[in-house]
């Protein structure tokens, strides 16, 4: 058995988890070890577009010593719903999933809590392996067997505990993660930093409350701090009674400006960023946390970016009052009185709470316009045949820099003007089409230097077509200025554009295309 990073000691039983690059490779084996030796359930995997185009296939591949099958349905919350928990079951059931068998739910928090769901209800529970996939996955909503499904009075409504038989993290897979599902993820972290791990926290203050920008070694160790102090807690309380809702810190607002917003503005982290903000006023208020210490604290928590809303003090009220209402009258709120000293209080008085609501709707103004939802989200760099050896492969036509070196510019460029980007390269006609088909729905633009397939290959030529994604057709050398055979492209009637002889610019420049498309 490879050994797992992490445990979670449960009375019935107790869960590997296992945290480290790469695991996604090694799923068969670990999925292997959580099984006894004579069985080899069938496999269902339950996963979004998003996440299949990135990483279904070597899930799929590293199970291979099974019966595997996915069920891939489309991304984001809207998907929590009875409606698509009713089509998964409909499936597994007519498709002969056996109480014997397993699901496994590969994706961020809505696909495990689903997954989870949909494993507990299936009759009367089968086994389920969760396999995070962002970095809130990892931290937090994969751990503690809570699963369930939006309703339309509210998130998270339906639902039970059922603990997955493993979880597995692929730290790689954070390599992919969009900007705004970092911070998500980061809320969650900083909050278990802020409840139970006073070392962690000093780390955040003096690196950053945002994941994205930590180094990789630095991060690794953060997430696993982040997941024993998720698992201290969840092992003393499984089931909520009492300690393991001290992991609300920060939700009780946080909720409030989801709500405000119908979940449409917010990320659920960015959210709750702002709503650990508005918690360090009222503890300030209620539970006499130092106000230095607030203010240290908030300084550090504000560096996060978040979008900017115009929301009234009146509307974050009346979303605590609902909430109020479904707790029998009494909001228990999750407060500090010092790092690591969290307390749960019933007695608040009503100014504070409207002080804080004011506070909250004073950063809601100060927000970040720009960034967020008119940015060209997701770019694929596809190079083709040959490519791979830019560098060594004829310098005196393609320059001297390696192909290494060409994606970490474009990588840097598309930074700087907000776009995410993935870079793929293969000498195959037959994977080359396999990526467009793969990442049609990831991408909202493609870049493709098709190498010498440009001149011959009518395959990819349909498959160009094929797809709604506009494609950039993109030469480093001017192939208008070459051999005969090179001057015709059989690809670039059905691309947007042609980009020829201007070297890694090119690249550049069709980023800038597709960005300003947007
Ligand atoms: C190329 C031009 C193609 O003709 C050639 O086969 C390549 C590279 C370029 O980037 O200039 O491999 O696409």
């Amino acid at each position: 058995m490879i050994p797992p990073e992490l445990q979670l000691a449960l009375p019935e039983r107790t869960i590997p988890i296992w945290v480290q690059d790469g695991a996604l490779s090694r799923l068969g084996t670990m999925v292997r070890s959580v099984l006894s030796e004579k069985e080899t359930p069938r496999i269902t995997i339950l996963t979004d577009e998003n996440v299949a185009a990135l990483y279904l296939d070597e899930a799929i591949n590293s199970l291979k010593d099974f019966h595997t099958r996915a069920i891939v349905f489309p991304p984001g919350e809207g998907e929590k719903q009875f409606a698509r928990l009713r089509t998964i079951l409909d499936e597994l059931i007519s498709e002969g999933f056996q109480r014997s068998d397993l699901l496994v739910g590969l994706g961020g928090g809505v696909v495990t809590d689903i997954c989870g769901f949909a494993a507990s209800i299936l009759y009367r529970g089968v086994r389920w392996v969760a396999v995070p996939t962002t970095l809130l996955g990892m931290s937090d909503a994969a751990i503690g067997g809570k699963t369930g499904i939006d309703h339309a009075l509210g998130k998270n409504l339906i639902g039970t505990f059922h603990q997955p038989q493993a979880i597995i993290a692929d730290l790689d897979m954070l390599k992919t993660l969009p900007e705004r599902e970092w911070r998500s993820g980061s809320a969650e972290v900083a909050k278990t930093a802020l409840l139970s791990t006073p070392e962690l926290w000093q780390e955040i203050q003096k690196i950053s409350p945002d994941f994205s920008n930590w180094p990789q070694e630095e991060l690794q160790s953060a997430i696993r701090v982040a997941m024993r102090g998720k698992i201290d807690i969840v092992e003393a309380d499984e089931r909520e009674q009492n300690q393991r809702r001290l992991l609300n810190l920060g939700h009780t607002f946080g909720h409030a400006i989801e709500v405000a917003t119908n979940y449409q503005a917010f990320r659920h982290g960015e959210a709750v960023f702002l709503g650990l903000r508005a918690m360090l006023h009222l503890s300030v208020r209620a539970v006499g946390l130092p106000s230095e210490e607030a203010h240290a604290i908030d300084a550090v928590l504000a560096k996060v970016p978040h979008p900017a809303a115009e929301i009234s003090i009146d509307q974050i009220l009346s979303a605590l009052e609902h909430d109020k209402k479904k707790a029998h009258g009494k909001l228990h709120w999750i407060l500090l009185k010092a790092v690591e000293q969290p307390v749960i209080v019933d007695d608040v008085k009503d100014e504070w709470v409207r002080e804080a609501a004011e506070e909250l709707v004073g950063y809601l103004k100060e927000g970040d316009a720009a960034p967020f939802g008119n940015r060209l989200s997701r770019v694929l760099v596809l190079n083709g045949p040959n490519l791979n050896l830019l560098g060594e492969r004829e310098p005196e036509v393609y320059g001297s820099q390696t192909l290494q070196e060409l994606e970490e510019k474009i990588r840097r460029r598309a930074e700087q003007i907000d776009v995410e980007i993935l870079c793929r390269q293969s000498n195959h006609e037959g994977e080359l089409i396999d990526l467009l088909q793969r990442f049609r729905h990831w991408a909202d633009g493609i870049i493709f230097n098709p190498g010498a397939f440009t001149h011959t290959s009518i395959a990819l030529r349909d498959a160009i077509a094929a797809i709604d994604t506009p494609v950039i057709e993109v030469h480093l050398s001017d192939i208008s200025k070459r051999e005969d055979f090179r001057r015709q492209s059989v690809l670039s009637p059905v691309c947007v554009r042609q980009i020829s002889g201007k070297g890694i610019s090119g690249y550049f420049e069709a980023l800038e295309f597709l960005a300003e498309q947007k």
